[in-house]
């Protein structure tokens, strides 16, 4: 696909899946939170579990939860939530598509990972999806998702394992989008498979007259909790995309399972911070655990450069030109990339030592640049930029 075109549909897309994300989570974190801060006043009818009153841009809201008695009918219109649900999954599987499937190799594949072609990184991200989304709904279905504590452990092994072998198959980035991608189907398919069906089987009940069946109730809760644990660490998984800090480290698959978990137990705490006194240490426990996790496991482990024999410009200027400039120039030759990517562009001294602090980032600290390696730069080479760098960059 022409770059520009591609860029321009990443684009809408990517902004069209953002509002979807709001609409969805943001709905479902003030169900949650309604859910928790209900009121039993007196005089509420038997069956209620609840009364909220609520003030929004200048008007007074009041919301019961109930359960309705047999006979107990419910007037029209009754609002569902689950487009928004929909609507974000299938442009973010989009976006997927746009973004790494036609792009070619260069964002799936790192060679320094796997040594994989494009159509066979696709194929690989493709099919993990599916067995991801298979094995979740696999172990809550069986004997084990009765019970709630071994079905999480095991979950949590599997999910482990799946983050493992993708950070060892595809590149960084990909590999941090699919994990988000198969965790964002899983909540998917819990709301078409699970919460939907439940909530259409409640309805219809109720307009034969019959009382309200808290079985199937809790089905649906019980999978909207699973969701409601899942939000944070999935967009962990969105954000992080954008830091090459964390998918570009050697160790990017423990990072991801390092903050998904304590982002984790933050909403867990946020959840039970209405009965749970000790729920503020706690929640702070984990997010420093969160942000600790981070800065360790990514601080800077390149070779730090011993010699003191400087490096002039000189010797850095063809690197540069050779590995890096196919693509960051005003006039890339790339064929994949036709404007410079992200506007960086690294044809002149000023530009390049203007740069310097990004190139040691990307191309020293972290080898997610040149993207995929498609330039074949050499550790050596690294090592040129590095020390010049570390000279204060010379011109
Ligand atoms: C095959 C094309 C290609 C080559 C070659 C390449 N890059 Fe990049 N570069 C990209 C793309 C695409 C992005 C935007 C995506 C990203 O940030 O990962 C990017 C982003 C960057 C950024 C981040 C810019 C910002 O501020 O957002 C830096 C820094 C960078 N590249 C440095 C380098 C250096 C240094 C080299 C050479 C050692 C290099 N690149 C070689 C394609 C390339």
């Amino acid at each position: 696909m022409d770059p520009h075109v591609r860029e321009i549909l990443d684009l809408f897309v990517r902004w069209f899946h953002f509002v979807a994300g709001i609409m969805w989570i943001g709905n479902s974190m003030l169900f949650n939170w309604l859910d928790r801060n209900l009121l039993k006043r007196e005089g509420l009818k038997p069956g209620s579990m609840g009364e909220i009153w609520l003030l929004h841009g200048g008007g007074f809201y009041q919301v019961e939860k109930k359960m309705l008695e047999q006979g107990e009918a419910y007037p029209d219109p009754l609002h569902w939530f689950m487009w928004q649900n929909f609507t974000t999954w299938a442009s973010g599987i989009l976006l997927l598509v746009i973004v790494y499937y036609l792009g070619g190799e260069s964002f799936m594949v790192d060679p320094a990972v796997a040594k994989l072609g494009g159509g066979e990184a696709i194929a690989l991200g493709v099919g993990s999806l599916l067995v991801g989304c298979t094995v979740y709904e696999g172990i809550w279905r069986s004997p084990l998702g009765k019970n709630t504590q071994a079905g999480a452990a095991v979950s949590l092994v599997c999910l482990v394992a799946y983050t493992y072998f993708m950070c060892h198959m595809l590149s960084g980035r990909a590999a941090f989008i699919h994990v988000g991608a198969m965790l964002g189907t899983c909540m998917t398919m819990n709301v078409w498979m699970h919460i939907v069906p439940s909530q259409r089987k409640l309805t219809e009940g109720i307009k034969k007259g019959e009382a309200q069946d808290e079985k199937l109730s809790y089905r649906a809760k019980s999978r909207s909790i699973h969701n409601n644990y899942l939000t944070f660490p999935v967009l962990f998984t969105m954000i992080s995309n954008h830091f090459p800090t964390t998918f570009g480290s050697p160790l990017n698959w423990l990072i991801l399972l390092v903050v998904g978990l304590a982002a984790a137990g933050v909403r867990h705490f946020m959840n039970i911070r209405f009965f749970y006194g000790g729920w503020k240490p706690a929640l702070a426990a984990c997010a420093a655990a969160g942000v600790g996790g981070l800065v360790a496991l990514t601080w800077p482990t390149a070779p730090k450069v011993t010699s003191a024999a400087p490096v002039a410009y000189s010797a850095v200027a063809p690197i540069v030109q050779a590995r890096c400039a196919t693509c960051h120039s005003a006039k890339p030759s790339d064929a994949q990339f036709t404007t410079a990517p992200s506007g960086l562009m690294l044809d002149t001294p000023a530009q390049i030592k203007a740069a310097a602090d990004r190139i040691k980032q990307r191309a020293v600290d972290s080898t997610s640049m040149p993207l995929g390696n498609k330039t074949n730069m050499t550790p050596e080479e690294r090592a040129t930029l590095g020390q010049w760098i570390a000279g204060g960059a010379p011109l």
